[in-house]
């Protein structure tokens, strides 16, 4: 495959699908070859069905494992569907998330395990990873505070669970960034978006200046 695949990571509220709608423009300046931009969980027509599946609040009852294999399900038909074929035509593939998302949701957030996590992954996915993992890391407070809409007086033992889920999360990422140094790198998501945007990009240009001029 004469592709190059990029994937976007980070806890919710991290700003990184704004920062990618930012760059996407300026990537596409600075290159001749075709940019297509995805996302997970989803992506596809199937995906999206299974998307619908997991996000649907009326499954309350879903077992931690059965939605770590949905995820990995949808990833493996995004990439049949979508990434793939795109690699193959020697396209630029962005993806906002990809298996990192699962091992620190799953295997972090939800306490699964990042090597089970990491076991059924390496089953979906076949060994295709991305050559750079944009991580946009941010104190899950701030993260939270962004993403919070309403609160209600009553809320405070959920609100706890959600900041404890939202710092096992950032803390898998910040381990998966240590065990893969040279494909993930950090980005400073608490930011100016503009200036997240801005070393979003540099990153990208620098590692990859014969991609983009
Ligand atoms: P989405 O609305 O797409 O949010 P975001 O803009 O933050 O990506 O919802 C995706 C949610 O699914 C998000 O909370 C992260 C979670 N997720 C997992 O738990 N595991 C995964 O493998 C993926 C891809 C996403």
């Amino acid at each position: 495959m004469s592709g190059l695949f990029i994937s976007f990571e980070g806890p919710d509220g991290a700003g990184k699908t704004t920062a990618l709608n930012k760059i996407l423009p300026e990537l596409k300046s600075k290159t001749s070859r075709e940019i297509i931009s995805t996302r997970e969980p989803g992506g596809s027509a199937i995906a999206e069905k299974i998307r619908d599946l997991i996000l649907d609040v009326k499954n309350l009852e879903m077992d931690d494992r059965t939605e770590a294999l949905l995820y990995a399900a949808q990833r493996r038909q995004h990439l049949i569907d979508i990434v793939i074929p795109a690699l193959n035509e020697d396209k630029i593939v962005l993806s906002d998330r990809f298996v990192d998302s699962s091992i620190a949701y799953q295997g972090g957030g939800r306490q699964i395990g990042i090597e089970e996590v990491a076991s059924i992954n390496d089953f979906a996915i076949e060994g295709i990873m991305p050559k750079l993992t944009v991580y946009f890391d941010i104190p899950s407070e701030v993260g939270l505070e962004r993403i919070k809409k309403d609160r209600s007086g009553t809320e405070d033992r959920l609100e706890k669970e959600k900041l404890e889920f939202h710092q096992r999360v950032r803390n898998t990422y910040l381990e998966l960034q240590k065990q893969n140094p040279e494909r993930i790198k950090i980005i400073n998501a608490n930011q100016d978006p503009t200036k997240v945007a801005l070393d979003v990009l540099e990153l990208i240009l620098n590692k990859f200046p014969r991609v983009f001029e």
